[in-house]
């Protein structure tokens, strides 16, 4: 199948849409859950490829996973495990999967899990996981491009990370949970994902004090006092965030459900500065519109709370057309301006030197054929698709379907015209006028 994305672009977005579970949290929380003898049920888990290969990633490990796509909750039983190897075939399609590093080492004392290697937004290296566990006393050896961790026994200790990353801050916190005293990472990553492995670690059992500031302090339990439990996964900042900006940029009004607003401060305060309107309805629903055409703001990408990397390619988008010239700043990786060249060519005016792009708005883009490099440019150029004057078909829809889940159906519940189809399916019949050189049959998971 060849799967893509044909969008009717000039429809003003409005309505309702939920927003689903956090992918960045709920796959360190499957991984987390591989530290109980016991059973975990964790819901508000989107149907995302990447939560299909950390459940592989678990259920290679030994444990068992019942995944209901309807209540979108997983159950973990993970009792018995039975083997301590991530393979490279599976961490090599996720990076998030490296996590599971901390969880294995904690639990089994070894772990083998394959170097997830760079990719293409960044290098993205995992020196600060190595050096932390090291550190509370792992012996790492990498071999064949494999990590083999072992310890007779991990025992607390200072940790200073000096990025906070969320990986290894989370790769750390798993490990420490069961190690011998007192654990203390110091410049931690302070985003709302790590607040969530937190509570959710305290409820299975664990003593972890302080996330979501700099400093998390773990005292290390022992493994009889980590048990079954059941918890629900915070709302996913960045799809809330994506919604927010295509509604905005169609000069829409529509209500998102299942946000949590305080996650999303530095981003909203972006959004108002531009133009828009967000209005708090009740504590997890907001109503966002826009009337006008939008102002040109400045942003650098920082580490939470600072305005979020994941954003960046969606805000930049927005600046595609808004009043005046803005300058972005991408300050986490070295490689994250790849939707440029395609909002060019939908006919952007986006000058880039090394990691700043100037954004000089121009009256309206124009539809084209694209294609997503990673998963937030190919949201980026969805909505490009959705605010530009005629037709645009968004190719490699792989990278999409790793973090937003029903994209197409949650736009099109907002009266989006865009809907998947297959172009290696050539039956005959014709849909609509509009879409008259895509056929019925290869349309999926409905047409308009
Ligand atoms: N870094 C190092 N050494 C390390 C770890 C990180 O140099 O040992 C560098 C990275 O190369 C990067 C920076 O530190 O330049 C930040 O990386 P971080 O470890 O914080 O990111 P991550 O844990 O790999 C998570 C999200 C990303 C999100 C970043 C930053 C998951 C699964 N991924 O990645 O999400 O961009 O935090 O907020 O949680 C996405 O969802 O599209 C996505 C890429």
């Amino acid at each position: 199948m060849v799967e893509k994305f044909k969008i009717q672009g000039g429809e003003t977005l409005k309505g309702e849409v939920s927003v689903g579970g956090a992918k960045n949290s709920v796959l360190k929380l499957l991984a987390a859950a591989v530290l109980v003898k016991g059973s975990t049920k964790i819901y508000n888990v989107p149907n995302l490829t990447d939560v299909e290969i950390m459940l592989n990633v678990i259920s290679e490990l030994g444990a068992k996973c019942i995944y209901d796509k309807k209540e979108k909750s997983v159950v973990i039983d993970s009792t018995n495990l039975s083997s301590i190897t991530a393979r490279y075939e599976l961490v090599s399609k996720m990076r998030a999967s490296f996590i599971v590093l901390g969880a294995l080492i904690s639990r089994c004392k070894e772990a083998i899990v394959a170097l997830p290697g760079g990719c293409a937004i960044g290098e993205r290296r995992v020196d600060f996981h190595i050096k932390g566990l090291e550190a509370l006393g792992a012996k790492i050896k990498i071999e064949n491009g494999y990590v083999h961790a072992k310890a007779s026994k991990l025992t607390g200790t200072d940790i200073y990370l000096d990025i906070p990353s969320v990986g290894a801050t989370e790769n750390l916190m798993l490990a420490a949970v069961l190690a011998e005293g007192s654990t203390r990472i110091q410049n931690a990553a302070q985003e709302p994902e790590i607040v969530d492995l937190a509570n959710f670690l305290n409820t299975i059992g664990a003593d972890v004090t302080g996330a979501g500031t700099s400093e998390i302090i773990i005292n290390g339990v022992t493994q009889d006092k980590l048990h079954s439990a059941e918890y629900t996964t915070i709302p996913d900042r960045i799809e809330a965030g994506t919604f927010m900006a295509a509604v905005v940029a169609t000069k829409g009004k529509a209500i998102i459900k299942n946000v949590y607003p305080a996650h999303l401060t530095f981003f909203n305060d972006k959004l108002i500065k531009m133009g828009a309107s967000i209005k708090l309805v009740e504590p997890t629903t907001i109503e966002v519109s826009c009337k006008n055409r939008l102002s040109s703001i400045n942003f650098v990408t920082q580490p939470y709370p600072g305005f979020p990397t994941d954003l960046q390619a969606i805000a930049m988008t927005l600046l595609t057309t808004a009043n005046g010239v803005g300058i972005i700043t991408e300050s986490l990786y070295e490689n994250r301006f790849m939707q440029v060249p395609d909002l060019r060519r939908m006919g952007a005016d986006i000058h880039q030197d090394r990691n700043h792009a100037i954004v000089k708005g121009v009256k309206n883009l124009t539809g084209a054929i694209v294609a997503a490099s990673d998963l937030r440019a190919g949201a980026a150029l969805v909505i490009a698709g959705l605010m530009a004057n005629g037709e645009t078909i968004v190719e490699k829809l792989h990278h999409i379907d790793r973090g937003y889940e029903d994209f197409e159906a949650k736009l099109r519940s907002l009266g989006g015209k865009i809907y998947r189809y297959d172009e290696s399916n050539t039956n005959e019949d014709k849909i609509n006028d509009n879409f008259n050189s895509i056929q019925s049959s290869q349309i999926i998971k409905g047409g308009f």
